[in-house]
């Protein structure tokens, strides 16, 4: 939710600011601005509604002179997406800039008591709050810009990472964090702030994660001073990226999504790596090896993510129950944190996310850890927040995913609790030796089956994607280990395409969807050989009868569906256990074709944003 960056050194800020801008639009996309410092007297502040190219078009030959400068890209919070509510929002007097990711709760009495001592606000945003109680405090309390912050800061409640230039103190930049994420990027005599690795990587590789309630100080002559909130100097911890340039580009694709679908294979690969070898028979996972102990004597387990994440956790539900024959509960993390729950010392959280920083998700693990449990983290994002909150956890190891519906994520978080459910079940002795062996030789035969699924569904999903373009409703249907793939179909098709879609298990349809169906409506159903088939192949001559249409996904060298389906997706023969991650590729790419025919921005489709900060 929101980007934000910042740079101070010798080179225009400008240019630095506008890519880095880009490479953040996946976490909003509403509207975007930028203040830069030109001199003592000048800050050249453009902000506009719409993308970093409608701000990038409304600057035109207007001045970009300045080599400090900072930028933020919108997803609104508070007050509609407009021009005057864009960031960088000024204090008062014009003096001061801020950007802000996040949300102040307590705005509303702050701004009230501004308002009494002759404040005036022309936004309906909390940040615009926030930079007026600064100016506040420094004139009134004759302090420095970094202690107005520092005061500042400690008034407000909620989440913040915020960037801050001063017409009177130019030769410096200020960020801090609590809750949103901030990163400073380290290069010669210049320095850079983001929200993620993605804008710094092309400068520098040495960054420093800032932790919350930490506010760090550039100023040219002296370099970065990290302080906390309470006053105490802190000595930055600089990591070094290992973050590729290429990875952040298109890479001759037309959009992120689809270069992200083609890269499964691979990031499944690198998800693998080191983790499993069938020729010797193991599977370990390094960073909860630790832990394994812990997880394997847990009395239950405990799930918690959002949306596609939350998908994934499904899975692994079933994964985990069938080898390892420990209870699961997988929980939305918004629900969870607000239901009082009971989480005991014995149970292991585990929380799933792409980005690391799902405000919701962060909230529910940290009540968990306070109740004592252990928590651990399936996470994307290195560095992220959940991965450093956690006792331990695994990354995923995807690579940087930038179009906001989330693929290459899934299907590697699908992996490593498969891979997971295997370590368990081999330690508590659960699983079969046979049976640990075949599905590890499943699990490395994966990207290869992949690599061949990709190159050859990908001309039978445009055709079918021509075909119900024009739909207005869709539904997927899925048994066992392959219901939470039909999840996930149905709500890759609504975020991208805006098609109502829903995710249901296969025979529950006739408890209420049947209703839904007639002729116009196309039903997407898994239909691969393996337990639930025979059961899968009676719902869809129900679906037949009815005059649904079906558009199924099968196993290779299966007749009977094949007959009955309108149309139908090949996946390579594979085992149950892998089938679900066979299987969501070919609704990715229909939902990806789908999108493009009817002219919906992939990458970004409306209302959406790939970081979701806040609550
Ligand atoms: C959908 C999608 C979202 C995320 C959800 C959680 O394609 O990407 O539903 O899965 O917002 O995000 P993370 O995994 O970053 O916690």
């Amino acid at each position: 939710m929101c980007g934000i960056v910042g740079y101070i050194g010798d080179k225009k800020a400008y240019p630095i600011l506008i890519k880095g801008l880009s490479r953040l639009e996946y976490r909003g996309y509403d509207s975007a601005g930028i203040a830069l410092l030109e001199n003592v007297d000048k800050i050249n502040l453009y902000k506009r509604k719409g993308k970093v190219q409608d701000l990038v078009d409304f600057i035109g030959d207007e001045s970009t002179v300045g080599n400090v400068g900072i930028g933020h890209t919108r997803w609104a919070t508070h007050g509609p997406p407009n021009d005057t509510n864009a960031h960088p929002h000024y204090s008062g007097n014009s003096r001061i800039a801020l950007v802000h990711n996040g949300i102040i709760e307590n705005y509303d009495t702050i701004k009230e008591a501004l308002i009494k001592k002759g404040h005036t606000f022309t936004s309906d945003t909390d940040t615009e709050v926030l930079v007026h109680l600064i100016e506040d405090i420094q004139e009134n309390g004759g302090v420095s810009l970094e202690e107005a912050i520092r005061i500042a800061l400690n008034e407000v409640h909620g989440a913040y990472a915020i960037v801050v230039i001063s017409k009177d103190e130019p030769d410096k930049i200020i960020g801090a964090k609590k809750s949103s994420p901030l990163v400073v990027g380290l290069g010669e005599d210049e320095y850079y702030f983001a929200s993620d690795a993605t804008p710094i990587v092309e400068y520098t590789k040495n960054v420093v994660y800032l932790e919350d309630q930490q506010i760090a100080i550039v100023d040219r002559k002296n370099g970065l001073r990290i302080i906390s909130t309470s006053n105490k100097e802190v000595s930055p911890y600089v990591q070094e990226l290992e973050m590729e340039l290429e990875v952040l580009e298109k890479g001759g694709y037309d959009h992120f999504m689809l270069k992200e679908i083609y890269e499964q294979p691979r990031a499944i690969k690198d998800s693998l790596r080191g983790r499993l070898n069938a020729k010797e028979g193991w599977v370990s996972l390094g960073g909860i090896k630790d832990y394994e102990d812990q997880i394997a004597k847990a009395n239950r387990i405990i799930i918690i993510a959002c949306g596609t994440s939350w998908h994934a956790g499904l899975v692994g539900e079933y994964y985990i129950e069938d080898l390892a024959r420990i209870p699961v509960e997988v929980e939305y993390a918004s629900e969870f944190r607000y239901r009082n729950p009971i989480i005991r010392k014995d149970d292991v959280v585990i929380a799933i996310s792409q980005s690391g920083e799902t405000a919701d998700t962060i909230a529910a693990l940290n009540m968990a850890k306070e109740q004592g449990a252990t928590i651990l983290g399936i996470v994307n994002v290195v560095g992220s927040t959940i991965s450093r909150i956690t006792d331990a956890g695994t990354y995923t190891h995807a690579g940087p995913e930038i179009g906001v519906a989330s693929t290459k994520a899934f299907t590697t978080q699908v992996s490593l609790l498969a891979m997971m459910a295997l370590m368990i079940g081999k330690k508590r002795g659960t699983i079969e030796d046979e049976r640990f062996q075949r599905l590890i030789e499943e699990m490395e035969m994966l990207p290869t089956k992949l690599e061949g699924l990709i190159e050859k569904s990908n001309e039978f999903c445009i055709t079918i994607a021509e075909k119900y373009k024009d739909a207005s409703n869709a539904l997927f249907l899925g048994r066992g280990n392959n219901f939470p793939i039909a999840l996930e179909g149905a709500l890759k098709l609504k975020e991208i395409s805006y098609i109502h879609a829903e995710g249901y298990p296969a025979a529950e349809m006739k408890h209420g969807p049947i209703a839904l169906i007639d002729e116009e409506m196309p039903i997407f159903v898994i239909a691969t050989q393996g337990a639930n088939y025979e059961k899968v192949v009676s719902n869809i001559q129900e679906v037949k009868a009815r005059k649904g249409k079906v558009i199924a996904i099968i196993t290779k060298g299966d007749t009977t569906v094949k007959e009955l389906a309108d149309d139908y997706i090949k996946i390579p023969d594979a085992d149950d256990f892998v089938v679900p991650i066979l299987a969501t590729i070919p609704f990715q790419l229909m939902s990806y074709h789908i999108a493009v025919m009817r002219n919906c921005n992939v990458d970004q489709p409306r209302n959406l944003a790939k970081s979701v900060t806040v609550e």
